[in-house]
């Protein structure tokens, strides 16, 4: 069922609440790929009412990024989320999200200063503002995003535990194609060619991971074991590769034996913009 109100869906979650029921909320952009079904389907193992959310959100996207041009199909998703286990889409509009009296931004320090933060000013700022009226909207005791846009997972755990949020984050982990392109909104953007050297992002990750559990621990080397195998090919232009400290972002010159370090990439390809990364846990 699709719901396009926010009385409505809060309502609506009110109404399951009083039966009892879990409810567990998926927020999305929409042009749903395997990456996001797979968030609906851990969704459904993780309460018992799926509430995925559907709404283009203006606020986050630059002056010169892809809003209008970002993919839109409402018929194939409402479909495939409903196969997935989804059982309401919550579409609202943009008027009713951001009426002309719209006045309120929400800005999450530190982590949103770095990486994506530098590269889309502004973006978090829409991203943490939409995510916590989508939440006070749904109402959900769950909510699911992916491990795909990682700093985003730690601005929504920031979020919530500075707000005091009475939701329970879940992270799931990156969806891939054989080659272990991330699936993405945007992968639909590249041309065949360019689709056939985007593999070389996991591919760059990984090297450098492999780099780590050898023992590599500088984070210069790490970082360009990434930028030398990227910049071989013309059509990729790099925005960062970097590796850092999970959770905090941290970048020391020489990481711990223990530490948990994330491998960050973002680029262009052509004029598509991607963004994936790699978790290499040493404390364990
Ligand atoms: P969107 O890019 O549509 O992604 C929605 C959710 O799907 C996010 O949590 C994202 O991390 C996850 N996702 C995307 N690709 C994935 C993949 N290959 N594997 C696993 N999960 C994947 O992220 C947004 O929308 C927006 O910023 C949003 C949070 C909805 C706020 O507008």
């Amino acid at each position: 069922m699709i719901i396009k109100h926010i009385k409505e869906i809060q309502q609506l979650s009110d109404k399951l609440k009083i039966e009892g029921k879990k409810i567990v909320c998926v927020p999305t952009m929409g042009f749903l790929h395997e990456g996001h079904l797979s968030l609906i389907r851990n969704a459904k193992d993780l309460g018992d009412t799926v509430i995925t959310t559907l709404f283009v959100n203006p606020l986050q996207f630059g002056p010169k990024e892809d809003f209008t041009k970002y993919p839109r199909d409402l018929q194939r998703d409402f479909e495939l989320s409903k196969d997935a286990g989804n059982d309401y889409l919550f579409v609202p509009e943009a008027t009713e999200m951001y009426p002309d009296s719209f006045n309120t931004t929400v800005k999450i320090g530190d982590i949103t200063e770095k990486f994506e933060g530098v590269s889309r000013p502004g973006h978090f700022v829409g991203v943490a503002t939409v995510v916590l009226k989508l939440f006070n909207a749904v109402k959900p005791h769950i909510a699911v995003f992916g491990q795909k846009d990682y700093q985003q997972t730690l601005l929504i755990q920031k979020l919530v535990q500075d707000l005091n949020l009475d939701i329970d984050i879940h992270i799931v982990q990156t969806i891939r194609e054989d080659d272990g392109l991330a699936m993405s909104s945007r992968n639909i953007y590249l041309s065949y060619d360019e689709r056939q050297k985007a593999g070389l992002i996991y591919k760059a990750l990984n090297q450098a991971k492999t780099a780590i559990l050898n023992g590599e621990r500088k984070r210069n080397v790490i970082n360009g074991i990434m930028f030398d195998m990227l910049n071989i090919e013309n059509e990729i232009t790099i925005d960062y590769c970097a590796a850092a400290l999970a959770g905090s972002l941290e970048e020391p010159d020489v990481f711990q034996d223990n530490a948990d370090i994330v491998l960050l990439v973002a680029l262009k390809l052509g004029t598509t913009r991607l963004i994936d990364n790699l978790i290499v846990n040493l404390n364990n």
